[in-house]
């Protein structure tokens, strides 16, 4: 798919990934949507994207779903692309989570793009065309410790998106589910970070990671792991989950003391 003059609508916009998105879609010459809670980052985001709308809004209320959807389409009349990346993480012993955090994690990263999406994919379908676009996680197929929540909500929008596609074959919308692995972002706490280095777990730079993104809905991939060895451990996990059960079982233990 050529991104030139297409409707793109960023879900998440004002985060690290969301901006080098929004910028990398900005060099394709898009029209850009730009969505987020946060007016100021908003509006700061927009000054160096002429061609970039706002909306304030946050996916967790209907009436702003449908504000996202009727603004845009106001404005552009057709939406070609959605990239749903507006996320939260949980990183804690999983008895300990409150159950506020364990609910707010699977409506912002799950539920509310599902609904979103539902609008959307409606819209899509009478235009014979169009291509969603939902960012998970590496963790969304490699679930790791102490991100129990936070890895089941990624598993959960990895197979909705897989249902979703497979019921949506033939109509010319595509369905994309990109699973990258950590980012250098403000998502990851100092604690995360902390773990990370000690790990030695990599990780990405988000303007690498949004070209990554890019590149993959103009190719209309249906779906990508980014970064080696992780997509390879995508498919030991899946194949024979009691090796990375044996594999992770000390670092399990050490990653307590990070919390
Ligand atoms: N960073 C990583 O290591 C990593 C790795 C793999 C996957 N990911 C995924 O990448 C995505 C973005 O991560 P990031 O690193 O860019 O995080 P970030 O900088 O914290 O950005 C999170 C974004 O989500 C938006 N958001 C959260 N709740 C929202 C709501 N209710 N309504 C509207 N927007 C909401 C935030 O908007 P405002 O706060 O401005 O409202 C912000 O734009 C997430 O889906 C995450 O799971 C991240």
């Amino acid at each position: 798919m050529k991104l030139e003059h297409k409707n793109i609508l960023i879900i998440g916009a004002t985060g690290d990934l969301g901006a080098a998105v929004a910028r990398r879609l900005n060099s394709e010459n898009a029209n850009i949507v730009l969505v987020g809670r946060s007016k100021d980052k908003l509006a700061a985001l927009a000054t160096d994207l002429p061609k970039s709308i706002q909306i304030i809004a946050d996916i967790n209320h209907e009436k702003d779903r449908e504000k996202i959807f009727q603004k845009t389409l106001e404005k552009f009349n057709q939406i070609d692309v959605v990239i749903n990346i507006a996320g939260l993480m949980s990183f804690n012993e999983f008895i300990l989570e409150t159950d506020e955090i364990t609910n707010s994690l699977f409506q912002t990263n799950v539920i509310s793009p599902m609904l979103l999406n539902k609008k959307i994919a409606k819209h899509m379908i009478e235009n014979s065309s169009g291509s969603i676009v939902n960012i998970g996680s590496i963790f969304g197929s490699i679930p790791f410790a102490l991100f129990s929540s936070y890895s089941a909500t990624k598993a959960a929008l990895k197979a909705y998106s897989e249902s979703l596609r497979r019921e949506l074959e033939g109509t010319g919308v595509n369905v994309s589910y990109i699973a990258p692995r950590a980012i250098r972002t403000k998502f990851n706490s100092n604690a995360i970070n902390e773990m990370n280095n000690k790990f030695k777990i990599s990780m990405d730079d988000p303007d690498f990671v949004a070209n990554e993104i890019i590149n993959a809905i103009k190719l209309g991939k249906k779906d990508k792991y980014i970064g080696y060895p992780e997509k390879l451990f995508v498919r030991i996990n899946a194949l024979m989950p009691r090796l990375v059960d044996k594999a992770l079982k000390k670092q399990n233990q050490e990653a307590k003391q990070f919390i």
